[in-house]
């Protein structure tokens, strides 16, 4: 059996992490730590909770002496560090938190598990690890920082980031290459581009845009809508991440990206038009009284440009897909596709996120701008 320590776990991308390793290996043991701020919700692991090889534990990342604890009932093989505060708006309202969580939680974990791997020293006075253990570090390409109209990030882009998000974010990167470089501690590091997917909260640009057009609401579009991401479905930064924890080379960094890039605006419209056509088109779902006559273009709304936006993000993936043999199975539009009806289908999991608090929030942040 190996065991794992998943951070994060009820979170987006921790989520379907999670169901894609039990589904796929009945021999690892998952403990998922996860606080649950706003972002985590355990609904998302419904059909889970009861596997012998799954244990929830409420807490923080940032609680040395729960996590030391952890480590001694556990004996974990890997860390996979998902646990995050992930929202950039968020970020600019309040950096604090993002320190604290994103660059302390992840020194605490790295702490943690140098010592309880150590066996001792090597000959030349370094650390020495127990056989097969690995720290893997969840990044992002927002590390890299803005691209201009061509080229792409490589894993030897300089790191730039520029959001309170995206700099916490690179600061707990650089920690753990540090642990890597000063302490041989064995490492990967992800840097992943946007992820789109079944369980997203609905403040990231696709899950928010679906939400609002099936209440009819507005859809704020930042600045002109111009901003160029790359896209990548959930399930294949999961197999990304299987790919680079068993066959990485300890200390490697990989970029992590679909070759998908695509505008914000582009993706509104497209977002538009397949809910109006997957509403049209399934008569079991008018009993949820979506009013198709108000989904179209003129719910689009331009907004105040985000303070600092990044212009464009694009990976080169060369490394994970020619050393590791990675690539994504997903085309953007049979995953756009699967995730807007995925919504569709999931009303009791959308209705409990979108709860008082949701709106109060979210309202009061687009009508100010
Ligand atoms: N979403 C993306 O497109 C994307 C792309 C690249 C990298 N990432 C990274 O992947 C990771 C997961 O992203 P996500 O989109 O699933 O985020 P998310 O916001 O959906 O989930 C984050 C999870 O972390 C938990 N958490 C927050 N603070 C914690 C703490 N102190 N202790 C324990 N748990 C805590 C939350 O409760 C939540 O369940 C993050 O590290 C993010 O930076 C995300």
């Amino acid at each position: 059996m190996k065991s794992l320590l998943v951070t994060g776990g009820a979170g987006f991308i921790g989520s379907n992490f999670i169901h894609y390793m039990l589904k796929k290996y009945d021999d690892y043991r998952i403990v998922n730590l996860d606080i649950l701020t706003y972002a985590g919700n355990l609904e998302n692991l419904k059909g889970v909770e009861n596997n012998p090889n799954y244990r929830f534990v409420k807490g923080s990342i940032t609680d040395d002496q729960l996590v030391g604890k952890l480590f001694r009932e556990e004996d974990f093989d890997y860390v996979i560090n998902f646990a995050a505060e992930s929202h950039v708006d968020r970020s600019i309202e309040d950096p604090a938190i993002f320190i604290k969580t994103n660059i302390m939680g992840t020194q605490i974990l790295l702490d943690a598990a140098k010592k309880h791997w150590q066996t001792g020293k090597d000959s030349q006075g370094y650390p020495a690890y127990k056989e097969g253990k690995k720290f893997f570090q969840v990044s992002t390409d927002e590390a890299y920082g803005s691209l201009g109209e061509t080229g792409m990030f490589t894993e030897t882009t300089n790191l730039a980031p520029n959001s309170p998000y995206s700099a916490s974010k690179t600061s707990a990167d650089l920690i753990v290459r540090a642990y890597s470089e000063t302490f041989k501690m064995p490492v990967n590091i992800t840097r992943c581009s946007n992820n789109y997917g079944p369980y997203q909260f609905p403040e990231k640009l696709i899950p928010l845009m679906i939400v609002n057009c099936l209440k009819g609401k507005s859809l704020p579009v930042y600045g002109d809508g111009m901003q160029i991401r790359d896209w990548l479905h959930v399930k294949d930064h999961c197999s990304a991440i299987d790919s680079v924890l068993h066959k990485g080379k300890p200390g490697e960094v990989y970029n992590v990206g679909g070759n998908n890039e695509k505008a914000n605006i582009d993706i509104v419209k497209l977002i538009i038009d397949t809910v109006r056509e997957k509403l049209s088109s399934n008569p079991d779902l008018s009993n949820h009284n979506y009013q198709l006559s108000t989904i179209n273009y003129q719910l689009i709304k331009y907004v105040e440009d985000r303070l600092g936006h990044d212009r464009r993000y694009a990976i080169d993936n060369t490394k994970i897909t020619t050393e590791l043999g990675w690539s994504p199975s997903y085309t953007f539009e049979t995953g756009m596709s699967q995730t807007i009806d995925w919504y569709l289908n999931n009303q009791d999991w959308l209705n409990n996120v979108i709860n008082k608090d949701y709106l109060e929030y979210y309202d009061k942040m687009y009508s100010s701008k």
